[in-house]
């Protein structure tokens, strides 16, 4: 049996055999075949459709328009942060041509490809009190309208009630389940369960505990953060009752990653041992590449921590030089044995996931 989803170019054929395994057609006299359409029907619009259920993640300096293009022609959500989008004094909002170009080329990409259209985009706003950007940044993604707008460090109503007004979604990211109903109770569509082991700012529960908890009370869309850089992990976060996962590290070893091809280089060639959980470098704890902290000259066993207080993007960046040259990297990044594009790390996952799926669908068959 066959099941298209939204999107329209992909199908999926679930068949399962007698002997407990996943084949592809052809079938045989004694196959039983049980379809697993993803039904997606209880989330908004535009998370449905998806060729997997998973956000590429915003991430800092690494996330441009050409990557989040390649990542939403190849079927799933890419994302930027609006701050990564900066011009010179005086001169015209970049976010304003990245966003035309980015709804231009997805435009030009649906037209010629029916069938097969990109998934939308997401927009990634910092929402502290330092981001002195933030007013005009909301402004520019209205206008641009926006699909889906995801806010980090602060949940703010005004923020939401701009994503609404043009048909957008909120998505807040969150560490635990306070700052989960909080964002809730100030207007978020949505969440992302920012659990240990993610890259760049991360928490530090375990995603099962993390989903379990705000599953308890929410049944709106949930997205799962944290080391997601295999079919089987994003199978996993569906399974834990995440509605999509959410990475991040496996798209800095992308051609169309905005990085050094050293830092490229050193995820392909990591694993998690060689993550190191500090505040150090942003004033708000998160996961980096040992590798890049000995470079600096430091020693990543003896880091000093930061508070919290030191955390400043009013020129648009937190401490623009320490993620410069201290890159951010998750634990998942074990996974990523080498630097390609960005459709080659969306069919890998998408081919595990079905892969894991169907192994799993054959387990439970009777
Ligand atoms: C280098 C880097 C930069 C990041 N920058 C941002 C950012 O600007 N805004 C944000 O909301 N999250 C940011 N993140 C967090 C990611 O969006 C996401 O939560 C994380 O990458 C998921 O974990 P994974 O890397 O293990 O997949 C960043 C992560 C990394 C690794």
């Amino acid at each position: 049996m066959r099941f298209s989803n939204k999107r329209g170019g992909t199908a999926a054929d679930y068949t399962i055999t007698t002997d407990g395994w996943a084949h592809s057609p052809p079938h045989s006299q004694t196959e039983r075949h049980i379809p697993m359409p993803r039904d997606d029907s209880h989330l908004p619009t535009a998370l449905q459709g998806l060729r997997v259920p998973l956000v590429a993640s915003p991430l800092f300096i690494i996330s441009v328009p050409e990557l989040v293009i390649a990542q939403c022609k190849a079927g799933v959500i890419g994302s930027f942060p609006a701050l990564n989008a900066r011009e010179a004094e005086g001169e015209h909002p970049l976010l304003d041509t990245w966003l035309t170009q980015i709804n231009e080329e997805l435009d030009r990409h649906n037209q010629a490809n029916p069938d097969n259209p990109a998934a939308p985009f997401a927009v990634n706003q910092i929402v502290h009190r330092s981001n002195a950007r933030l007013e005009r940044d909301l402004e520019i993604c209205a206008r641009h309208k926006v699909p889906i707008w995801i806010t980090s460090l602060g949940a703010r109503e005004e923020v939401n009630e701009a994503a609404h007004s043009c048909g957008g979604i909120v998505l807040h990211d969150v560490i635990n389940n306070t700052f989960a109903k909080k964002a809730i109770s100030k207007g978020a569509d949505g969440l992302v369960a920012v659990a240990a082991g993610a890259g760049g700012h991360a928490g530090m529960q375990s995603p099962f505990a993390l989903v379990r908890e705000i599953r308890g009370w929410f049944d709106g869309p949930l997205l799962l953060s944290g080391a997601i850089a295999t079919g089987e992990a994003l199978l996993a976060a569906r399974a834990m009752g995440a509605d999509l996962g959410y990475a991040g590290s496996a798209f800095i070893a992308t051609d169309e990653a905005n990085a050094q091809p050293e830092y490229k280089q050193m995820i392909a060639d990591g694993s998690a041992e060689d993550i190191v959980y500090s505040s150090l470098f942003t004033g708000v704890s998160g996961n980096y590449l040992r590798g890049s902290i000995q470079a600096a000259g430091m020693d990543p066993d003896n880091l000093p921590s930061a508070d919290a207080s030191s955390m400043n993007f009013g020129d648009g960046s937190s401490k623009p030089k320490a993620w410069k040259s201290i890159w951010g990297a998750g634990q998942g990044i074990g996974a990523v044995k080498s630097v390609g594009p960005a459709a080659g790390v969306v069919d890998r996952i998408a081919d595990e996931y079905h892969a894991a799926g169907k192994r799993l669908a054959a387990e439970f068959a009777e």
